[in-house]
């Protein structure tokens, strides 16, 4: 049995801080993984995910641990992060949780500043938390069109406001970011949540351009329907998956999280060191680029 220990320190707000930290024979996992290559520039690397506690993040969040990279979440689902960062401590790796709403931008930038001071330097910034409400444009507030702004879009440009100078003084780092294939797609009852994503590929293309120059990279991925636990309680029906599938796919296969990893991983990576300014679709060839 490899030496284990585990380091939990709770904290009485939950925007502090909860290190839990596992020690054990990284080279044990690898080969175990099946699906994902152990990319050996990531072990050791720091890791921001945000919305790292359920569907797309959890699956990152996790990923990214078995890279035996050090991850920090930010979500507001406290009690799912640790209970996530606690089924990491099979991996060679810390992970910090810290509990906010991301759509609080003061708060996101006193947190920053926390983890800053623990550990200063980011090495991927992985902007993952959003939402995707269906509505009807003629009946929808200014009030709802800024609050999903707010997630979707606001909190990318705060992390990278606050995280980049010590990425520069790093000498580089790789930042990637989550649209969505539904930016090609454009469905009528989905114009505010393909209006964030777009500008997500906007940010992309025109940061990549401004911090090119200190080695760091920037890049969005554009899932397909991907089907996470809350797409499957929200949206997914058997007739409208078959449909996907089967018909609007190229490839009929379900996409789940797992599917997107590999992506990821690969833009996260020195691997991909002259890849910048580009939104990767993985979505089984459905949208029509
Ligand atoms: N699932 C899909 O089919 C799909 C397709 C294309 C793009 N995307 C994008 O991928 C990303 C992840 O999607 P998902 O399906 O995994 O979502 P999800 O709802 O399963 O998970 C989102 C995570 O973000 C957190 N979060 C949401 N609002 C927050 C807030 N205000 N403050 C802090 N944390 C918050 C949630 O707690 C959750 O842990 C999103 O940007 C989404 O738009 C998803």
């Amino acid at each position: 049995m490899a030496p284990f220990l585990v380091i939990v320190v709770g904290f009485p707000t939950s925007t502090k801080p909860t290190l839990i930290a596992s020690f054990k024979h990284w080279e044990l996992k690898l080969g175990e993984n099946k699906m994902n290559p152990i990319y050996q520039d990531l072990k050791d690397k720091h890791i921001l995910i945000t919305g790292g506690s359920n569907g797309i993040g959890a699956a990152l969040t996790k990923t990214f641990a078995e890279q035996a990279a050090e991850v920090t979440i930010f979500d507001k689902d406290y009690e799912r992060a640790l209970q996530i960062a606690e089924e990491c401590q099979e991996y060679y790796c810390k992970v910090n949780v810290y509990g906010i709403d991301l759509t609080d931008s003061e708060a996101l930038t006193e947190t920053l500043a926390k983890v800053k001071k623990d550990k200063p330097v980011v090495n991927v910034l992985i902007n993952n938390a959003g939402y995707d409400p269906r509505c009807n444009l003629l009946e929808m507030s200014a009030q709802e069109w800024n609050d999903l702004f707010q997630l979707n879009v606001v909190h990318y440009f705060i992390t990278c406001r606050e995280l980049l100078p010590e990425m520069i003084n790093a000498g580089g780092g790789s930042i990637i970011m989550t649209s969505s294939h539904l930016v090609w797609i454009a469905k009528p009852d989905m114009v505010a949540y393909n209006t964030t994503k777009a500008a997500i590929v906007g940010m992309v293309r025109t940061l990549a351009g401004a911090v090119g120059k200190h080695h760091i990279r920037v890049n969005s991925v554009a899932p397909g329907w991907i089907m996470t636990e809350r797409q499957l309680e929200q949206w997914v029906t058997p007739e409208a998956k078959h449909k996907t599938v089967h018909e609007l796919q190229s490839i009929p296969i379900e996409l789940t999280p797992q599917e997107l990893m590999g992506t990821y991983l690969f833009l996260a990576s020195d691997t991909s060191r002259a890849i910048t300014r580009q939104t990767i679709v993985v979505d089984a060839g459905y949208a029509q680029t």
